[in-house]
């Protein structure tokens, strides 16, 4: 008898940003010891899996001409890395629609891998518990266990060690995207030459966990901080002037995103949020914008569709 063939399944995983990024020195194995706050936030990629005997990968939206479409994706990675653990073959098309800036240091390649996981364990119905998705994503990707949990959460190891964060108040945002992107390593490495035989400065991580828990974006606005934001700086020395338009704008403060070149402007409101970004997209100090709020949920499936 013919086993029916499942239906394809989607799901939708957010960016991220760091509200707290506290990098400590160069490990043996080529990471760093990190100590973060991951936030998600309101801007998604959507990742569909489906059985077929062309496998492959596609990508559509905004900046896909920067995204490989072949083996060399993380997210075909994650399709790998979950055929060898049910011990099966990678007989899956997979289709990634961008909404998260690609190279802009919001996540967006580690959020397809977790999308990708979590997409093909519930195609080929592995029933794997999140933990355990969690444990393959921490091989995949520094950032692909957080874009499985999303919400607020703390990070610490290479940034794989996720404690989520609970935060009831939602934060607004303006997201500014550059032109061009930067390479993580080499935002990493230039820290450390900035740095050179310095230890890191303290920052310490209890202040934006105590704003978070308040819930007051004033007080959060104070103690957002990212040790890359220097060195993101140091290379593309054009966000110092997005950092500051921003802020002039009415943004309460500005952060880069990561490893950048993305920056994002926390706001008092949801309506202040749609000001401050109308007004900086009309600087010119950036390539757009977007209005985003957080905390938002991880990966989750918004599709199984039935087969017609
Ligand atoms: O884990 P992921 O693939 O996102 O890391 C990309 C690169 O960023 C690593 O190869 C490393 O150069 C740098 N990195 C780091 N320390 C971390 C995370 C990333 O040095 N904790």
């Amino acid at each position: 008898m013919l086993s029916a063939v499942p239906p394809p399944v989607t799901v939708r995983v957010p960016a991220k940003i760091n509200l707290h990024l506290a990098v400590g020195p160069l490990r043996d194995d080529g990471f760093h010891d990190l100590v973060t706050v991951f936030h998600a936030v309101s801007l998604f990629d959507e990742v569909t899996v489906a059985v077929s005997d062309a496998p492959g990968i596609e990508v559509y939206g905004e900046g896909v001409s920067e995204v490989p479409a072949d083996e060399t994706n993380l997210a075909w990675r994650a399709v790998q890395v979950l055929a060898e653990r049910a011990d099966r073959d990678p007989d899956v098309r997979m289709v990634l629609r961008k909404g998260i800036p690609v190279a802009g240091g919001m996540a967006g390649g580690s959020a397809d891998a977790a999308g990708a996981l979590l997409a093909l364990s519930t195609l080929w119905k592995l029933d794997l518990h999140r933990d355990e998705l969690a444990e393959l994503a921490a091989e995949l990707g520094s950032d692909v266990t957080f874009a499985l949990y999303g919400g607020t959460a703390l990070g610490t190891g290479r940034g794989e060690r996720i404690v989520p964060v609970l935060s009831r108040h939602t934060q607004h945002w303006v997201i500014a995207l550059h032109r061009g992107g930067l390479s993580t390593p080499a935002v990493y490495a230039e820290l450390d030459r900035l740095r050179g035989s310095n230890p890191p400065v303290e920052r310490p991580v209890e202040p934006v966990l105590e704003a978070i828990a308040g819930g007051d974006p004033r007080q959060l606005a104070l103690s957002l901080g990212n040790d890359l934001q220097a060195a993101a700086v140091s290379m593309m020395p054009d966000l110092r002037r997005t950092l500051r338009a921003g802020v002039d704008a009415g943004a309460l403060a500005g952060v880069v995103s990561g490893s950048g070149p993305t920056c994002a402007f926390l706001c008092a409101s949801a309506e202040a949020a749609v000001d401050v970004a109308a007004e900086l997209a009309g600087v010119g100090v950036c390539r757009t914008v977007r209005v985003a709020h957080g905390p938002v949920p991880g990966a989750r499936i918004v599709e199984q569709h039935e087969p017609p």
